[in-house]
């Protein structure tokens, strides 16, 4: 039995037709975000790692608007897409990597801090018992006054739902973020794809001062 730990997984998923999550184009809510007013400063220059980037859409659109971007991927048919991207796009860099080895201070690992982690999708693609672990790699790769910008979707506050996506809830957001990052803001897309509408929040993080 294959779980979404392994590469594999997520290759069987794209070659048989079943990417389901991907939009084909950027986020809608990601172009929102952008022209919100809640859009921090922060999120308008800067260094972008897109964790568990797919096929790039969300990563291009961040080069797009002059960030310098890295999106990791560990599934042959999305780092392909993402080398296809990269080489189109001079501020767009392919890894192919799985981003829970990612390290700051490993060129081969990437190498590098960032001011901004843009995470969509990817929190609720891992397997559950990894969050945590996530949380950690987008701690590790965040520059001191950096911030992460995750789309939590599926967050349906006493719903529940088979995964992946494995769904996400305010509690269980705020228990695993306490002590290492503040909830610096939270908004509500309202541009969010039809089958996604008011079931995503973009969470604006900061860590947690020691
Ligand atoms: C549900 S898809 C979302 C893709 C993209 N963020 C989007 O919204 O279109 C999850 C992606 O995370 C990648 N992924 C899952 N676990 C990963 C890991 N441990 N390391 C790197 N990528 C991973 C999968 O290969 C897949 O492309």
């Amino acid at each position: 039995m294959l779980t979404q730990n392994l590469s594999e997984f997520w290759e069987n998923l794209y070659s048989d037709g079943k990417d389901y999550w991907d939009l084909k184009a950027p986020t809608p809510a990601l172009l929102e975000f952008f022209k919100n007013k809640q859009c921090p400063a922060k999120a308008k220059k800067g260094s972008v790692l897109v964790t568990g980037a797919g096929r790039g859409h969300d990563a291009a659109a961040w080069a797009a608007r002059g960030h310098d971007v890295v999106a990791v991927d560990f599934c042959p048919t999305a780092v392909d897409a993402l080398d296809s991207l990269s080489r189109k796009t001079k501020n767009l860099k392919a890894l192919d990597l799985d981003l829970f080895e990612l390290s700051p201070k490993d060129a081969k690992k990437c190498g590098q801090l960032f001011d901004i982690v843009y995470d969509y999708c990817c929190f609720t693609a891992i397997h559950p018992g990894r969050r945590d672990e996530l949380i950690e790699v987008w701690h590790k790769m965040l520059k001191p006054d950096g911030i992460v910008i995750a789309f939590f979707y599926p967050l349906m506050n006493g719903n529940t739902m088979q995964g992946p996506p494995h769904c996400t809830t305010e509690g269980e957001l705020m228990a695993r973020l306490d002590g290492i990052f503040d909830v610096a803001a939270r908004i509500k897309p309202t541009g969010s794809v039809k089958a996604r509408e008011g079931k995503e929040e973009i969470w604006l993080l900061k860590k947690t001062e020691e």
